[in-house]
C-alpha cells in the first residue's frame, strides 16, 4: 500500500471556483492488478477545460463526479507493474491527474521518451502534448494559414498561444498577439510575434487595428467576447476564425459580440474545434514539433508549481490570467 493525497471536487462551483468547492484527501494505493501498473506521478497538467468538467451539464468531456478524484493529463514513472509492455521505470504519459500516485490500466498508458526528445516530461503536457497539438491543428487544419497572411491570436502568450503564434509565424505569416501583462507582450516579441499588446491597455479593437493596420486574415481564438468582437471588426473578407476557447466566459456570463453580422457581411469561415477529434493528427505534429525543438527554431516556456497542494491555486492562475507563461504544470516528485 503507498499513501497518495488526491483532489476531490465536492461542491459544483457557481460562477469562479473557490477553495471550498475542492478537498484534498489522502488515502491508501494498492498494488497494482494484472494489467495494471502503479504510477508516481512526476508532473501533472492544469487545463482551461476543467473548468467546464466541473458543472454537471453535457460537453464534450465528461463531468467531474462530486466527492471522487478529478482527474486530466500527467506524466508519471512506472513503479510497480503488472504488463511487461510497461517494466518498472518507463515513464508514461495518462489521464490520472490531480493525484500523487495512480493505478493505471496499462493499455492507458502511453511511454513517451524525454531524453531522446531531449525535453522534460512535463513537455507531453504542454509542447508536445494535448495544447501543442490543439495549437497545430489549429493553425494548420482549422484556420488554414498560408504565407504572406496576418493571424491574430489571442491568450498568445499561453500554452495553445504561444505555440500557435510561433508555428504561423514558421509558416511565413505577420502574427499579432494579445497578452494580459507587460512582460508576457515583452516576450511575445521576443520568440518572433511581429506586434503584440496588451489587452488591459485599451479598446482591443483599436489596438488590434493598430497592429495590423492592414487588418487580419485569420484569428485563432483562445478568448471570446472583447477579442471575438475585435478580430471580427479587423478581418478582412473570406477571413477564417479557428475557435478553440472562449475563457473570457468561462467562470461568468458576458456579453457575446454585437457585430457577428460581419460573419455574413464579410463571408467569414467561423470553425470550432476539438482537440480530442484530431488524435490522427498526433504523428505528423509530434515529428514536425520535435524537429523544429530540436532545430532551435521553437521554443517552449513552462511554468511550475510545486507540489499537489499548489494545484488547485495553480488551475485558478490559469483561469484569472497574468500569472503564467506558456504552460501551467505542476510538479508532484522528480
Ligand atoms: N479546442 C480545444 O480542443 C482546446 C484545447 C486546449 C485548450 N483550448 C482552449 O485554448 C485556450 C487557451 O488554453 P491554454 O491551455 O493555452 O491556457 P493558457 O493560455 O495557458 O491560460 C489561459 C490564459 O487565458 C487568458 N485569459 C483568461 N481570461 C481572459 C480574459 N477575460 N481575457 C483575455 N484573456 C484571458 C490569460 O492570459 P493573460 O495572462 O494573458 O490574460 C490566461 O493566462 C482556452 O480557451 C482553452 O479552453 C481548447
Amino acid at each position: 500500500m503507498t499513501t497518495s493525497r488526491e483532489w476531490h471536487l465536492v461542491r459544483r462551483p457557481q460562477g469562479w471556483p473557490v477553495p471550498d468547492d475542492f478537498r484534498l484527501v489522502e488515502r491508501e494505493v494498492d498494488d497494482p492488478p494484472k494489467g495494471y501498473v502503479l504510477v508516481r506521478n512526476i508532473a501533472m497538467s492544469v487545463d482551461p477545460y476543467m473548468r467546464g468538467r466541473m458543472n454537471d451539464a453535457e460537453s464534450y468531456a465528461a463531468p467531474y463526479q462530486l466527492n471522487e478524484p478529478m482527474y486530466g493529463g500527467v506524466v508519471g514513472r512506472v513503479e510497480k507493474s503488472q504488463e511487461p509492455a510497461l517494466p518498472e521505470g518507463t515513464v508514461v504519459r495518462h489521464g490520472l491527474g490531480w493525484r500523487e500516485w495512480a493505478v493505471v490500466p496499462a493499455r492507458q498508458c502511453e511511454p513517451v521518451d524525454p531524453t531522446s526528445d531531449g525535453v522534460p516530461p512535463s513537455a507531453y503536457l504542454g509542447v508536445l502534448g494535448m495544447p501543442g497539438l490543439t495549437a497545430w491543428v489549429g493553425v494548420f487544419d482549422i484556420a488554414q494559414a498560408r504565407g504572406g497572411e496576418t493571424m491574430f491570436v489571442s491568450a498568445a502568450a499561453g500554452a495553445v498561444g504561444s505555440i500557435a503564434g510561433q508555428l504561423a509565424k514558421l509558416a511565413g505569416l505577420r502574427v499579432v498577439g494579445s497578452a494580459g501583462t507587460a512582460g508576457k507582450v515583452d516576450w511575445l516579441r521576443k520568440i518572433g510575434f511581429d506586434a503584440a499588446f496588451n489587452y488591459h491597455d485599451g479598446d482591443v479593437t483599436k489596438q488590434l487595428a493598430a497592429a495590423a493596420p492592414e487588418g487580419i486574415d485569420c484569428y485563432f481564438d483562445n478568448v471570446g467576447g472583447d477579442h471575438l468582437r475585435a478580430a471580427l471588426a479587423v478581418i478582412k473578407p473570406f477571413g477564417r476564425i479557428a475557435e478553440c476557447g472562449m475563457i473570457s466566459a468561462y467562470n461568468e456570463a458576458i456579453p457575446g459580440p454585437d457585430n457577428l453580422f460581419f460573419i455574413v457581411g464579410k463571408k467569414l469561415t467561423v470553425r470550432g474545434f476539438i482537440v480530442s477529434d484530431h488524435s490522427d493528427r498526433e504523428p505528423v505534429f509530434r515529428h514536425h514539433v520535435s524537429t523544429l525543438i530540436r532545430d532551435g527554431k521553437l521554443v517552449f516556456e513552462e511554468t511550475h508549481r510545486t507540489g499537489i497542494e499548489s494545484a488547485l491555486d495553480a488551475l485558478l492562475d490559469v483561469l484569472r490570467g497574468g500569472k503564467h507563461t506558456g504552460k501551467m504544470v505542476v510538479d508532484l516528485s522528480s
